[in-house]
């Protein structure tokens, strides 16, 4: 099931097959939008819609014979309201045959109201109810919480958008020591910091909890015990306070950090690059996204970490390796992993290419040189990364290409992603330094869709430690 945003004649055209009455009057406007329900590969339904300034407008619904009575209106309808509600357009508008009574009884179930009566409004000189829904555009304050690796976080952020203050607790000068995070005493610091980073938080952002609308808080990926510390923190929150709870996935807040540097024009294409993951996200409004592939075994950070471990930098390793190939020159051979048609990704070779590398050498008696093999290294990752995008960028149609996760730090992916948007005449996005790394801020963006579309939890949910993306 993909909703697509696309109107255009080819798409009339398999309209027209779909549904007899839809004709050329429907594509003849700038403000005209449309949004397809499709089930394997075919289309079911559609919704046509002008966007005016401040008012959506309803030109057709349609769900195909077969399909009706399941509910996919209501589902198209639900779509635009809750564009509605992101972008805060104040009221939808439609017209209704005073004859359809099945139509009549969804749009009130959605909450529109009749408010006049349009006299021989069809072709066949039959009357029609003008039906409004106004919509609620006050703005909507989110207290959020990130606690799921080694970052206490906590932020307010206005309409999913706008960050009033974050607070965060960094541990990686702790893990150090220990070349990677220790579970363990990443909940212990947890436990120290969440109610300095909670308290920071509100008086940076001059925000008392009452006024907020919302509690939100990382429930998975990550680990169980640091997770923990911020989910119990948010419920007790939201029983003192009586705010709703929300629960969000931690790689959609890596994705939405993205929304907090500029809106994200969909559809999007998001390559999520991290400690723990490597996925390709097509990202078509904030309620339909799909993994489009994903590394088979390590992620990328995890293979940055652990040839950074072999060059003997301290963790995190990626940035040290990303600031040594700025010096270096690639002189040393090694593999593009996975080089194949599928979109999915493969990182523990390429780690073991550079043990082999580096033990062949050590064993000629040659000296390692590091800048080079960080050079070489780099390249290899950015080469992989920018062929698999691609096929995923030839084989779905995309607006936006984005970076998230804390590899999209790295500058040389972020130069070679502009430059293949660019090519591809797209809009890049990548997340400002300091939403790339975790942080509560890009959590609290997420649960601004979540919130409209009453994503709420009850006080009994657990942490999720290996939640996905499918
Ligand atoms: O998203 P993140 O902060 O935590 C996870 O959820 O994993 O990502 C951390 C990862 C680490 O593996 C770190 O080495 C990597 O991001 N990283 C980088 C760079 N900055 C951080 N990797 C390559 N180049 C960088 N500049
Ligand atoms: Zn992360």
């Amino acid at each position: 099931m993909i909703i697509k945003n696309e109107f255009n004649h080819e798409v009339l055209e398999k309209l027209k097959k779909v549904d007899v009455n839809i004709n050329d009057y429907y594509i003849d406007s700038v403000y005209r939008n449309i949004k397809i329900y499709i089930i394997d590969d075919k289309i079911i339904g559609y919704i046509i819609y002008d966007l005016l300034i401040d008012k959506i407008e309803i030109v057709n619904i349609f769900v195909k014979e077969e399909y009706r009575r399941n509910n996919y209106a209501y589902y198209l309808l639900n779509n635009i309201i809750l564009l509605a509600k992101n972008s805060k357009y104040q009221n939808i508008s439609l017209e209704v045959s005073i004859n359809n009574q099945a139509a009549l009884n969804l749009y009130q179930k959605l909450g529109f109201q009749k408010v006049a009566l349009r006299k021989q409004y069809y072709a066949d000189k039959s009357d029609a109810f003008l039906m409004l829904l106004k919509i609620d555009t006050r703005d909507i304050l989110i207290l959020a919480i990130e606690s799921s690796c080694d970052e206490t976080s906590v932020s307010i952020i206005k309409n999913g958008v706008e960050e009033l203050a974050t607070s965060t607790a960094s541990q990686i000068d702790i893990h150090k020591k220990f070349g990677g995070v220790v579970p363990e005493i990443a909940s212990r610091e947890h436990v120290k910091n969440i109610t300095l980073t909670l308290e920071e938080a509100l008086e940076k952002a001059k925000v008392k909890i009452e006024s907020v609308d919302a509690i939100a808080v990382t429930i998975g990926p990550g680990l169980v015990g640091a997770l923990l510390v911020g989910i119990e923190a948010a419920k007790t929150l939201s029983l003192i306070y009586n705010k709703p709870l929300i629960g969000v996935n931690h790689m959609m807040g890596h994705i939405y950090g993205n929304n907090l540097a500029g809106k994200i024009i969909y559809p999007a294409l998001c390559l999520t690059v991290s400690g723990g993951h490597t996925e390709l996200i097509y990202v078509d409004d904030p309620y339909n996204f799909y993994k489009l592939g994903e590394t088979l075994d390590d992620a990328v950070g995890e293979c940055y970490d652990k040839v950074a471990r072999i060059l003997e930098l301290d963790y995190p390793g990626g940035p040290k390796i990303d600031k040594l190939a700025q010096s270096g020159h690639h002189s040393y051979d090694l593999p593009i992993p996975l080089n194949d048609e599928s979109l999915n990704f493969s990182y523990s070779g390429l780690k073991s290419a550079v043990i082999n590398l580096v033990n062949k050498e050590k064993q000629k008696g040659n000296i390692i040189i590091k800048e080079n093999l960080a050079r070489s290294f780099q390249d290899i990752i950015v080469e992989s990364l920018i062929n698999k995008t691609s096929l995923a960028l030839n084989r779905y149609p995309v607006k936006t290409l984005m970076l998230a996760g804390g590899v999209s730090a790295n500058s040389d992916i972020r130069k070679a992603f502009e430059v293949l948007a660019n090519q591809k005449n797209l809009n890049f996005s990548c997340p400002p330094l300091n939403y790339c790394t975790d942080n509560a801020a890009m959590i609290g963006a997420y649960a601004y869709f979540m919130y409209n579309n009453n994503e709420f939890l009850n006080l009994e949910f657990n942490a999720k430690p290996a939640l996905n993306i499918f």
